[in-house]
């Protein structure tokens, strides 16, 4: 990883425990995730469908999809609960100063 590689998407404060937060760097759509213990971010798109995740419910560290309510976990893209039966990318993330950054390059 070179130290050029984090991308600066939010500012921490934009972000609140229970809701997804949008964000499209480089052209990408992901969805961010504050929970007690951090910040994550996956893809927006649900596997199963065209449905944004920042729009789910959020119970505990998983997000419910609005459209159908397959389950993902936000710390790492994994179904929880069908129908979706393919993982979300997940993202690094790095919260520093304030602001959220995310490697797009993994
Ligand atoms: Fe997400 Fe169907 S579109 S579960």
């Amino acid at each position: 990883m070179t130290l050029n590689s984090w991308t600066e998407v939010a500012a921490e404060a934009d972000l609140f425990e229970g809701a997804g937060f949008n964000v499209k760097p480089e052209g990408r759509d992901i969805a961010l995730f504050k929970l007690e213990d951090g910040v994550f971010a996956i893809d927006n798109l649900c596997t199963h469908g065209n449905a944004q995740l920042c729009d789910g419910f959020m119970e505990g560290s998983h997000v419910e999809c609005p459209f159908h309510q397959a389950l993902f976990d936000v710390r790492d893209g994994s179904v929880q609960c069908g129908p979706a039966t393919e993982p979300v990318k997940s993202w690094p993330v790095k919260v520093e100063g304030g602001k959220v950054y995310l490697d797009l390059t993994l």
